[in-house]
């Protein structure tokens, strides 16, 4: 393909992906307001699993990102409200038809969150970088259920 057309092609993509997404105009924007409430939540998730795969580590901001992942950690619950179930939400329809389950998921990752802070409390790297490996398993164990791809 002449490069001049894949680029035209990989433009209307990107367009696609940005535009694509309808709006949530639901009184309260509840997919829109759990899904922010995500974001803010990888802001401060991220940059840890950086400094410690890149080997950048340094205590004192990762004690500052995980200060704010558990300040964040309760934020996306209260938005996943009956009927809120609709576009542009990637939630399985299995949040709402199996609500245990989710509730156990959303457990785990609090329970995960508790034992990062306390990891980062006693200081010890090893100890930290895989309490770190263990909240990522709650995130990606809830999403292989709970969040469509
Ligand atoms: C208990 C289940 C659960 C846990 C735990 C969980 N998530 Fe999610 N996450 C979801 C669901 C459900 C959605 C889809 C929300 C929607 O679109 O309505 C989602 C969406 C997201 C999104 C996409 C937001 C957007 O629309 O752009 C990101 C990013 C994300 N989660 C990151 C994380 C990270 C990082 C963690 C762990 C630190 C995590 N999540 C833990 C269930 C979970």
């Amino acid at each position: 393909m002449p490069a001049v057309l894949r680029a035209v092609l990989i433009l209307s993509v990107t367009l696609l992906a940005a535009c694509g997404e309808p709006e949530d105009t639901r009184p309260g924007q509840p997919v829109k307001q759990r899904q922010q409430a995500f974001k803010d939540i990888i802001k401060s998730f991220e940059p840890m699993g950086v400094m410690l795969r890149k080997g950048s580590y340094d205590a004192e901001r990762f004690e500052k990102f995980t200060a704010e992942l558990v300040a964040k950690r309760d934020l996306p619950w209260s938005h996943f409200g009956p009927d809120t179930n609709y576009p542009p939400t990637k939630a399985t329809a299995e949040v709402w038809s199996q609500p245990e389950a989710f509730a156990k998921e959303k457990q785990g990752f609090l329970i995960a969150t508790d034992k990062l802070q306390a990891a980062v409390a006693g200081k010890d790297k090893g100890q930290i970088s895989a309490a770190y490996e263990t909240v990522h398993d709650s995130c990606k164990s809830c999403h292989k259920q709970f969040k469509a791809r």
